[in-house]
């Protein structure tokens, strides 16, 4: 891969402030946001103007899920990950989250127990909460600067809270654990000996590195199992907010059920320009999504250097997902909220642990899908809140 190449061709936005960004319009005095997972890396010209064939139509009328839209989509997991999916088994719909939700009404009770592993990407919270399900967590344990699974507390919480669904994160937001295919292994017989649902959100699976590390769960349940996997172009291509994604579920009768549910709420037809978009990114976005990668990289090599030269006691947790950085700050024993107001003093934000659950504190997560230049600010922001931060309690240690 020629790296020059593939970063000259990158169109960096460093600021997106007046945008309606989640990411950067939260607050009027964010100046640089490395927080909610989306990037300020626009998509690139030739793929913008393949797009812009569909909007020059002028015609955005109801429209059907074309073959070539299954079939690029089949070839992209096929090509990247090297996983054989059949059309039959891919329902698309409005969203990962909004089909962790059909599966939430479709296979539980109110009141009954839906699992997912603490630290935990916030939104199942929502997911189970609201539709009134038992929120249950199970522990990650975070040893030697890596998160371990811990498969006899697992078993034990399935069987005392009655869980009928676990959600699964592969890999892991925000701890960046990449599962092995000995743990996915291990997660899909205890789930099938008591008859748990697991539902897999792989929307990060195209961001391990190397690329065939990644173990998606669809090469370990079976033909017939107890399994959904999650995935969606929204995260590879940066198009949060055209809300599509693909749920593939091999099993008929569970397939049928999400269906079901899928349409008491919703139309059958998608998002004409969402499913174009979804086509064309899947069909030509590769080039641009390796150069986005190989710049990932790079700014994560930024970081470990820094911290490394000049805060070795604080610990960068070990991944190979390359999308975001967790940072282990509990060598500082600053409280959340001191470490907000000072990143606010500088304008920055940040996706703060305590967001993540009980197990987040202390940590936070800095997206790295930037340009080096705004990596920079807030190393040299961070920079200034420590020294600042340190000299506030050594006077507070004087008196
Ligand atoms: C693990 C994970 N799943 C799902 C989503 C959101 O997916 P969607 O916007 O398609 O609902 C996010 C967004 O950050 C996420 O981190």
């Amino acid at each position: 891969m020629n790296n020059e190449k593939n970063l000259s061709s990158l169109k960096f936005i460093n600021n997106r402030t007046g945008t309606n960004s989640y990411k950067w319009d939260k607050n009027e005095n964010i100046k640089y946001s490395f927080g909610i997972a989306d990037m300020d890396i626009a998509l690139s010209d030739n793929i913008i103007k393949s797009i812009n064939k569909k909007i020059d139509t002028g015609l955005f009328g109801y429209e059907y899920i074309s073959e070539n839209y299954y079939d690029t989509f089949i070839n992209w997991v096929r090509n990247r990950h090297n996983i054989e999916i059949k059309k039959d088994w891919i329902t698309v719909v409005d969203g990962v989250i909004t089909g962790i939700k059909i599966a939430v009404q479709s296979f539980t009770k109110e009141g009954d127990g839906v699992l997912i592993l603490n630290p935990y990407y916030h939104s199942y919270v929502d997911a189970i909460k609201n539709n009134n399900r038992r929120l249950v967590t199970s522990n990650l344990i975070y040893k030697n600067n890596n998160y371990e699974f811990n498969t006899k507390f697992f078993e034990k919480i399935i069987l005392k809270e009655n869980v009928k669904l676990f959600i699964l994160n592969n890999p892991h937001n925000p701890t960046g654990k990449v599962w092995s295919e000995k743990e996915l292994r291990e997660i899909y017989k205890i789930c099938s000996k008591h008859s748990v649902l697991i539902i897999s959100d792989e929307v990060f699976g195209d961001f391990v590195v190397p690329r065939n590390s990644f173990v998606s769960f669809s090469s370990v349940c079976g033909s017939n199992g107890l399994s959904i996997i999650a995935t969606s172009p929204c995260k590879t291509f940066n198009i949060s907010g055209l809300k599509i994604s693909n749920f593939i579920i091999k099993n008929y009768n569970i397939r049928r059920e999400f269906r079901n549910q899928k349409n008491k709420n919703m139309s059958e037809r998608a998002n004409c320009l969402s499913l174009a978009i979804s086509e064309t990114v899947y069909k030509h976005g590769e080039f641009w999504l390796n150069s986005v990668i190989t710049n990932s990289l790079i700014n994560k090599k930024v970081v470990m250097d820094f911290f490394k030269e000049k805060y070795p006691d604080i610990q960068i947790v070990n991944s190979s997902v390359i999308y975001w950085t967790w940072i282990n700050l509990t060598a500082l024993s600053i409280t959340e909220d001191v470490l907000h107001n000072l990143f606010l003093k500088h304008s920055i934000e940040v996706s703060y642990g305590s967001t993540f659950g009980n197990l987040g504190d202390g940590f936070i997560r800095v997206n790295l899908m930037c340009s080096v230049d705004n990596i920079k600010v807030f190393l040299s922001a961070f920079d200034e809140i420590l020294k600042s931060y340190r000299k506030l309690r050594g006077n507070i240690n004087d008196n």
